[in-house]
């Protein structure tokens, strides 16, 4: 192939040379040294001698179309010159050797060849049979190791050791043989001779009885079902689709979203598809498949069977939801606004998708049911009475357990619940806002876990959205994460969250002030930021005569104005 090619190349070459003249006459010749096909690296000559009927000719070459300088030709005698390349590895190149002669106008060409710089062939490897059940010949592959560069022929050898009979079967890399040529018996060395103009090599023999080699066809899956019970198995079902005994074969899945596949092997006599079950996480989509071999040390597995995708059924919810309150206005009969918010479940905690939130209120072990939402948040009315409100999510399996969450009004038990204290509040470029606090001094309960809550207080926007986010009780950091631009204000409170009450915040606020911009600006709300502090300020002390606070802020710059209240131990 490659030197079809390569008279082909020269053949063009030629003709493109002269036009058209497609008929090259030699006047003398060329030749390479040490051969025209050398092993990669070596130092090779290329010669040309000319029996051009002039005189005073001088030679020149034209190695793939491109002038050799005369400078880099020695010249061996008056009518033959050699041109010495070393380390030579490009592996194919045409050469033509040129005649000029005074006394003619054209020059003559004295003649031209290729050469090959190629490897010897690595020793096959990986020589692997196989017979695929219900076909009716052997398939023989194997790795040719490095490439070579040159024309290379392989010829895979198969030895009867039975009869003694050796049959040779020429093949490039991979190679059918039909069953009808092997009457040999079933006993067969096999091995594969690599062969170039380099070299020779030989794989490892190998020793095979043809009967070991089959691979059962594929089974296939028909079909997978998840049992309708509190802890759903899902089943998965396939036929195998081999003649044969003593098959065992393996099944595996994986969720259509991982990389990791999880395997199941049958190391039992399989007749028919079993039935084994397993626990996966619901209104997942899965894909599962499964493959075969004989029970055989050394047999080959089948392919695996085309992927079956599953998605298995909805389950309830199996996480309780985080939930916040935000108090309202209080009525004259003593009934109070409640905003409850919550937090979606992440897929995985839904198992299936969430149609609404029941908010519901427990009174004498009868259920009152607040709110029916598909929304996040919910206005509930709640009375004196009422101390928690509860809250699940609900998907067509079934509900969440319940989350509980307070809704006493803060005055009442406000010694009970301690503020977090210290709070501190900076902004970070890449991080968003960072809020960090302590737990309450001298604390008789233990906290369950702090509430962020923050509130953007942009004058145009009438609609405040609370925003909020649960800390683990072992945190006293959070980030508020997101893109604030310049000239934020932002009001943020920690709450932190006991047993059976909340505290009250512990509030903070933050102005982003942008230093690029004009000092004006900045000066601005720097004295603003003042201002509203010393009007907290006054509020704290005609508020609290027998407390004591300790109140810190910063005034900018650096960028952030921060008031943080530190509550003290009354
Ligand atoms: C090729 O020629 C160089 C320079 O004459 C010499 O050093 C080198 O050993 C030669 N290589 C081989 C493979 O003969
Ligand atoms: C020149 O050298 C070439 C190659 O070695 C040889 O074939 C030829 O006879 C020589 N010619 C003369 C005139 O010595
Ligand atoms: C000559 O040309 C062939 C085909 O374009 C290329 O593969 C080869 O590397 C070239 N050889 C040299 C010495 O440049
Ligand atoms: C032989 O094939 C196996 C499996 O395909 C592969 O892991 C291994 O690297 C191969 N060995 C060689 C020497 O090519
Ligand atoms: C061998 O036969 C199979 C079909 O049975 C075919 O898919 C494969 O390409 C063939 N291989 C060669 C090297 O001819
Ligand atoms: C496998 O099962 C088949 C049929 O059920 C039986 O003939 C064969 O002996 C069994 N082989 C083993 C190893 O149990
Ligand atoms: C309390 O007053 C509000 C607003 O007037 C009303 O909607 C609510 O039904 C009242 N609650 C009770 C228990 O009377
Ligand atoms: C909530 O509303 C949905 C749809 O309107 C309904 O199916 C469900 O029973 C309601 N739940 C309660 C507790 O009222
Ligand atoms: C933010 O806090 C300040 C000071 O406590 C208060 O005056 C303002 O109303 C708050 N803004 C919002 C939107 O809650």
């Amino acid at each position: 192939m490659v030197r079809f090619k390569v008279a082909v190349a020269l053949h063009i070459l030629f003709s493109w040379i002269y036009r058209g003249v497609s008929n090259v006459h030699c006047s003398g010749y060329v030749w390479i040294e040490p051969a025209p096909v050398i092993q990669m690296g070596l130092n090779i000559s290329i010669n040309c001698h000319s029996t051009v009927n002039c005189q005073m000719a001088k030679l020149y070459m034209m190695l793939n179309n491109t002038h050799i300088e005369d400078k880099l030709l020695t010249t061996i005698n008056k009518t033959t010159v050699q041109l010495q390349l070393h380390d030579f590895r490009k592996p194919y190149s045409i050469v033509l050797c040129y005649a000029k002669c005074p006394s003619k106008a054209a020059d003559m060409i004295v003649c031209g060849t290729q050469f090959f710089a190629g490897h010897p062939p690595d020793s096959p490897t990986n020589l692997t049979c196989v017979i695929y059940e219900h076909s009716d010949h052997l398939t023989c592959a194997w790795d040719a190791g490095k490439y070579t560069y040159i024309s290379t022929n392989y010829i895979l050898y198969l030895k009867s050791l039975q009869t003694g009979e050796e049959k040779a079967f020429p093949s490039n890399a991979a190679i059918n043989i039909s069953l009808s040529k092997l009457q040999g018996g079933k006993l067969y060395s096999i091995w594969v001779q690599a062969k170039n103009d380099l070299g020779t090599a030989h794989s490892d023999h190998l020793q095979v009885n043809l009967e070991d080699l089959v691979i059962p066809a594929t089974p296939v899956i028909t079909n997978v079902e998840t049992t309708d019970s509190s802890a759903p198995r899902t089943i998965l079902h396939w036929k195998k689709q081999t003649s044969m005994e003593n098959v065992y074969c393996e099944e595996r899945y994986k969720a259509l979203a991982d990389q990791t596949w999880h395997m199941k092997e049958w190391d039992i006599n399989v007749t028919k598809g079993p039935n084994r079950e397993y626990s996966l996480e619901s209104n997942t989509e899965y894909e599962f498949q499964v493959r075969c071999r004989l029970i055989l040390a050394k047999s080959y597995w089948s392919g695996w069977s085309a992927p079956f995708i599953y998605t298995t059924p909805e389950a309830a919810p199996s996480k309780i939801l985080d939930v916040w309150r935000v108090m309202g206005p209080v009525y004259t009969n003593g009934s109070q606004e409640v905003m409850v918010l919550i937090k979606p479940l992440a897929p995985k905690d839904a198992r299936g998708r969430i149609l609404g939130y029941t908010v519901f209120h427990e009174s004498r072990g009868e259920m009152v049911n607040l709110c029916n939402t598909s929304d996040t948040q919910c206005k509930v009315l709640v009375s004196p009475a009422m101390r928690t409100v509860h809250v699940t999510a609900y998907n067509s399996k079934g509900s969440s357990m319940p989350a509980s969450i307070t809704v006493t009004q803060e005055h009442s038990n406000f010694n009970d619940f301690l503020s977090p204290t210290n709070m501190q509040i900076s902004h970070d470029d890449h991080r968003g806002v960072s809020v960090k606090w302590e737990l309450p001094k001298y604390i008789g309960r233990s906290v369950l876990w702090f509430i962020v809550e923050w509130i953007f207080a942009a004058q145009h926007n009438q609609q405040h959205d609370f925003l909020w986010k649960k800390v683990p009780s072992q945190d006293t950091f959070t980030y508020i994460e997101g893109d604030l631009t310049e000239g934020i204000h932002m009001n943020i409170s920690v709450y932190a969250v006991y047993q059976d009450g909340i505290s009250k915040p512990c509030p903070g606020q933050l102005y982003l002030v942008d230093l690029d911009n004009d000092g004006d600006v900045f000066w601005g709300i720097g004295t603003g930021a003042i201002i509203l502090s010393i009007v907290f300020l006054t509020l704290i002390f005609k508020k609290s005569l027998r407390k004591r606070y300790r109140f810190l802020f910063i005034p900018p710059p650096p960028l952030v104005s921060r008031i943080c209240l530190s509550l003290r131990k009354p």
